[in-house]
């Protein structure tokens, strides 16, 4: 199947993913900017996109893209008019994904989108209705489900070893998102969503995928006051409860200094933990550890003596993980499966990361009495 990759920056995981898939071929790629299309691997001399060029086979990397047989364009519509193209992977800023993603179901293509879905319900139910209307197969990027680690966290549960899960917790920080995102999209609400949308909502998809269970109710608490030039939250923190019981609390900051993710999954028998980082040797660390992402799992009574564990390498890196989803999404359609996250899945995460920001607004909360004082402990 010819595929094309339409937005040449996270896009470039996407390309890398068909150029390695058996089930696809990279057919043409498409940005605004003629300068993103000029080499394999973009034009990046410094920046975000710059690790993503260690996905393409060195042989390749920095000749012209016609010179591998992919075309380049500067408008969807005329890469939407060669009729040999049958999958696109949508790779453009979050504002433009619903209008687009629409033009690209009603031309009969299926469709790989970058998360979220849309920024709103009604944006989001559009997509919807042009994916019904059309024979097409539709997945959307939460790649963290094909993750190795998280993968084994799910084994965990799914085989028995945590037993009955009673709490998830996930605690992430990261630096600030790059600063070179074409024309600041991701640094405005109005265009990326705000962080709970951009981003958290991975989180909430997370909570979804390992527990298997629905949010029945959820509060969350945000400050915005550490990185001014970006006009939304730079914390989160969400907390709540689940269908079948159990409880969630999602700590989210671009405070960082470097990457690192913590989830717990507390089951009546165990804890699995996992730990990922985007830089194997780190300050958090101390600069001592060579792994990408670290999964242990143990029961609280019998200590750490008797726990398990297992460490993964660069497989478990966040651009990888999105390479692998444009190589699974190509093989579910040869195959005939159902893509890793769908439809419903992203509308989900889309519908708990609105809540979560109505909820902030809201500020709902039991207000404590603000009597008596705190002298001992001031810094
Ligand atoms: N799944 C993940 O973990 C993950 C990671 C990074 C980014 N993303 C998502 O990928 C998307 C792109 O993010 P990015 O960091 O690559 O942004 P970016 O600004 O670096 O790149 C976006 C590219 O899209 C191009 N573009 C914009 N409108 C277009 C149009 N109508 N037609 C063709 N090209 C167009 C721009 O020229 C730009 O090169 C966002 O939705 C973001 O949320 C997802």
């Amino acid at each position: 199947m010819k595929a094309a990759v339409v937005g040449l920056g996270i896009g470039h995981a996407h390309c890398a993913g068909y150029l390695q898939s058996p089930h696809a071929e990279l057919a043409a790629v498409c940005d605004l900017m003629p300068g993103r299309l000029a080499r394999v691997g973009g034009t990046f001399e410094a920046g975000s996109m710059t690790e993503l060029r260690r996905l393409y086979p060195q042989e390749i990397l920095a000749r012209r893209w016609e010179e591998i047989g992919v075309r380049t364009f500067t408008s969807l519509e005329e890469l939407l008019e060669d009729p040999g193209i049958e999958i696109v992977s949508l790779c453009t800023p979050d504002h433009t994904h619903a209008e687009l993603a629409v033009r690209i179901l009603r031309s009969g293509r299926h469709l790989l989108m970058e998360k979220p879905l849309a920024l709103s319900l009604p944006q989001a139910e559009a997509v919807g209705r042009a994916l019904s209307d059309s024979g097409s197969v539709l997945a959307v990027d939460y790649e963290f489900r094909l993750n190795p680690a998280i993968r084994q966290l799910r084994r965990l549960i799914e085989e028995g070893i945590t037993g009955e899960v009673e709490a998830f917790t996930l605690y992430h920080f990261r630096r600030p998102f790059k600063r070179d995102k074409w024309q600041k999209w991701i640094q405005r609400r109005e265009s990326s969503g705000g962080l709970i949308v951009e981003e958290t909502s991975h989180w909430l998809d997370l909570l979804r995928f390992l527990t298997g269970r629905e949010v029945a109710s959820l509060s969350c608490r945000t400050n915005d006051r550490i990185h001014p030039d970006f006009d939304f939250e730079d914390i989160a923190f969400i907390q709540g409860s689940l269908s079948a019981g159990g409880i969630f609390q999602i700590s989210h900051a671009l405070s960082g200094f470097d990457f690192s993710l913590n989830l717990a999954v507390h089951g009546r028998k165990a804890t699995a933990w996992c730990h990922l980082k985007d830089n194997p040797a780190s300050r958090l660390d101390d600069l001592q550890s060579s792994y990408c992402a670290l999964v242990a799992w143990g029961d609280s009574n019998r200590g750490p003596e008797a726990a398990d564990s297992r460490v993964y390498g660069a497989e478990a890196l966040e651009p990888q993980s999105i390479k692998d989803f444009a190589m699974d999404f190509a093989r579910c359609i040869a195959e005939g499966r159902r893509p890793a996250a769908g439809y419903e899945d992203a509308l989900r995460a889309l519908e708990l990361a609105l809540a979560a920001r109505e909820a902030a607004a809201a500020e709902g909360s039991v207000s404590l009495s603000a009597g008596g004082s705190n002298e001992d402990s001031r810094l």
